[in-house]
């Protein structure tokens, strides 16, 4: 193998990075301190951001719990946490190390409220202790709000915010609310929470985070797409045979069982992660990088889906199996699962972007768990050349050109193509151009979030769903969900733990083009025929 940074550097030298400033003051309260989400990823976010000085000079953290702890207690419960993530690049959560000084940077500042979210007194206590914080600190009043929290308080928090005058920001002092997953859990939902938090914040104040979009590579996709000439002018109906996505996990439910229940692949995973990764594929060019022409880009493609239809939707549910040389067992023997389960944890399905640009391209999403591989990837198919001047070499025989944009991991992009094999017999096979991350940027901690928290402080939405947006990828799935409330799957658990999913999706994407087939997810960055 050659040295591919090596020869990637002797050609182009990366230029040195800019550095971002730190955000104006501010302080951030979390609801749901002591959760999951606090520890394992906001914490580590914020640590990180520390590490960078990307923190503000003039900050504070409130935490908001139920659970009557001291700020000590608190404080060290989450660097126990972040302690256990050092050295495990494999973790989600990874951090390089935590050295004191940034710690301390980031906690300096640190205190404590306890209380029920369905008690308004909470949010008077809370008012009066930011007052006093911003006295101390210097917050200047800003205030972030992070909803860490089970989304059936989304709304009461909101409303409770808005009631004791903590939403209220005039041109002195902002107030902004981050708005976790899942954001409502049908299109009727989705709009009534838009409602009942519409009545008390303005949109721009509102952040409903997808953290799909903190995702490096996913960010990437609108650069590589809208900063090169190269490949604009092929992405289009004219030259894309069609597109695959795929969101498929090696993990299965886990410890949450209980949530997975009542949500299922398709509400888990589509209208948000999936959908985000469709936008950035099929957006128009934005007039512009602010956050207004963006996410109206993304909305038309939204708006330009047509609802789903039952022949378009293959839907199953793991069984038993190995992964990674480990047996595995059934979703229906998962913890907090029935026995006689009929949600889905894996969902494909066929769609059309019904626009301009993409008419007549059909786009293949899949997301499963307890998949044979971990592999976030967009697939583009290009056509095949239209006419084949080879000796016995008819088009249809040659391997189709691919565009990979590797999400996760092995993070990269890749470009595959015929060439022809040294020697005297003409004869074309399949090779493959990769750019890795790897090969040109150093590995940096990063838990994903770091840019969402940023970008919120920093008051840039141009990551964050908006009313609109939400709403619109509901309205495409919701037939489906609508169906599925009276179908009962036939044949479930249908696919073992360790494959790819149910055969039955085979027949989803070769319908009418037998030349269309899933890629495969057992050869890494997905090198198939
Ligand atoms: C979450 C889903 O939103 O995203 C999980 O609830 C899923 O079920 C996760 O595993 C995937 O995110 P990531 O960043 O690990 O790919």
């Amino acid at each position: 193998m050659p040295d591919q940074q090596a020869s990637a550097t002797r050609v182009l030298a990366v230029p040195p990075r800019r550095e971002a400033h730190p955000p104006g003051p501010c302080a951030m309260v979390i609801f749901g301190a002591g959760g999951d989400l606090t520890k394992r990823l906001l914490v580590p976010a914020l640590f990180n951001l520390a590490r960078t000085r990307l923190i503000p000079d003039n900050f504070a953290i409130v935490g908001v719990d139920i659970a009557e702890r001291t700020v000590e207690d608190w404080r060290a419960s989450l660097l126990d946490m972040l302690k256990g993530f050092v050295g495990n690049p494999a973790s989600e959560s990874h951090v390089e190390q935590v050295d004191q000084a940034s710690w301390n940077r980031l906690t300096a500042h640190m205190s404590y409220v306890q209380g029920d979210l369905n008690d308004p007194g909470l949010y008077d206590k809370l008012s009066e202790h930011l007052d006093a914080v911003a006295g101390r600190h210097g917050t200047g009043g800003n205030v972030l709000f992070y909803l860490a929290i089970s989304d059936r308080f989304f709304a009461t928090v909101v409303e409770n915010l808005g009631r004791s005058g903590l939403a209220h920001q005039d041109g002195r002092r902002w107030r902004r609310v981050v708005i976790e997953k899942p954001f409502g859990h049908s299109l009727e939902s989705a709009k009534d929470l838009n409602a009942r938090i519409l009545k008390v914040l303005d949109e721009s104040q509102i952040y409903r985070i997808d953290h799909f979009l903190g995702k490096e590579t996913v960010q990437n996709i609108m650069a590589f797409r809208f900063a090169n000439g190269l490949f604009e002018p092929i992405w289009n109906r004219d030259r894309i045979d069609h597109v695959q996505i795929t969101v498929a996990e090696t993990v299965g439910v886990e410890h949450r069982g209980r949530f997975y229940e009542r949500t299922g692949a398709l509400r888990d995973m589509v209208p948000n992660h999936v959908f985000q990764l469709l936008a950035m594929v099929t957006m128009e060019p934005p007039v512009n990088f602010d956050q207004n022409s963006i996410r109206t880009k993304k909305a038309d493609v939204f708006a330009a889906i047509k609802p789903l239809e039952a022949d378009d939707v293959v839907r199953g549910q793991y069984g038993s199996g190995t992964i990674d040389g480990k047996h595995v067992v059934s979703y229906r023997e998962e913890p907090d699962v029935a026995a006689g389960s009929n949600i889905e944890t894996y969902v494909a399905l066929r769609l059309k972007v019904d626009n301009w640009r993409w008419a007549g391209v059909p786009f293949f999403l899949r997301t499963g768990k307890h998949m044979s591989r971990r592999d976030t990837e967009i697939a583009i198919r290009f056509k095949q050349a239209p006419y084949a001047p080879f000796e016995d070499t008819p088009v249809d025989a040659l391997r189709p050109n691919w565009m990979v944009l590797q999400i996760q991991p092995d993070e990269g992009i890749s470009l595959q193509f015929e060439v022809k094999r040294p020697g005297p017999v003409v004869q074309l096979v399949p090779v493959r151009m990769d750019f890795r991350y790897r090969d040109w940027f150093p590995p940096e901690p990063n838990v994903g979030y770091e840019t969402l928290i940023y970008d919120c402080m920093m008051g840039d939405a141009t990551l964050f769903q908006r009313a609109d947006m939400v709403e619109a990828t509901w309205r495409v799935v919701q037939p489906i969900l609508d169906l599925w409330e009276v179908n009962t799957p036939r044949h479930f658990p249908n696919y073992a733990s360790g494959s790819e999913g149910p055969t039955s999706a085979d027949a989803l994407i070769k319908h009418n083009a037998p030349h269309r087939a899933w890629r495969s997810l057992d050869t890494p960055n997905g090198h198939h025929s």
